[in-house]
């Protein structure tokens, strides 16, 4: 198999900065695989439908098209809670498996997600589980968040990101957690470098 590296945690961890910059230091195409599942859920609101409904959200994911990861509504309060909502029903996860295995067939890959390490690539050559704790995640997503101009309050971002973490960990099928073979790293009190330093050491002594 080609060298895949599985980059789990909980959301805004640091894990789509981290997982960019490893797959260009490794030549390796990269996944958002978050964005599967913020269009499947855009793609259930465009349809006037509820997240929470297993027949739409499965419906959604199997008309599934690459150029929906593209669209520029994938990010906010309303598509963070519609991911959150159609990654809880079975069949939106397999119906999105084979996706993410192939991405990785021909050229390796670094792949960001929830269940990377444990549901998709078991086999995965190296894996990392980024965290950081709720109040250091809610501050950079609520800067983040102020720098493309929204109106946010840092309270109402820790709250929607504790509720979201809750009910992807909670969930039944293919909840985030880390796996048993995982490097776990905390980045509350590293910088992008550092942490994207100690990532870089981590999957390197893995690739040995
Ligand atoms: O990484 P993100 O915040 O863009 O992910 C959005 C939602 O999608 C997240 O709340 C949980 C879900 N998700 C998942 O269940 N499994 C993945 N591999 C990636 C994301």
């Amino acid at each position: 198999m080609p060298i895949v590296i599985a980059i789990d945690g909980p959301a805004a961890a640091g894990k789509g900065t981290l997982a960019r910059r490893l797959a260009a230091e490794l030549g390796l195409p990269y996944l958002d695989t978050g964005l599967l599942y913020r269009a499947v859920g855009r793609r259930v609101l465009d349809g006037g439908g509820d997240p929470r409904d297993p027949a739409a959200a499965e419906a959604a994911a199997r008309a599934l098209d690459p150029s929906d990861l593209a669209r520029d509504d994938l990010r906010g309060p309303e598509a963070d809670a519609a991911s959150s909502a159609v990654a809880a029903i079975p069949g939106v996860r397999s119906a999105l498996f084979d996706f993410q295995r192939n991405f990785a067939t021909l050229a390796g890959a670094v792949l960001d997600g929830r269940d990377i390490g444990t549901v998709i690539f078991p086999d995965a050559s190296a894996k990392l589980f980024v965290t950081a704790s709720p109040s250091e995640r809610a501050r950079r997503r609520w800067l983040e968040l102020r720098g493309k101009g929204a109106d946010a309050e840092v309270a109402t971002v820790e709250r929607e990101l504790r509720d979201r973490d809750a009910r992807d960990a909670a969930r039944a099928t293919a909840p985030l957690r880390p796996a048993e073979d995982a490097i776990e790293i905390d980045t509350s009190d590293l910088d992008a470098e550092a942490a994207f330093q100690a990532a870089l050491a981590a999957v390197r002594r893995r690739l040995g």
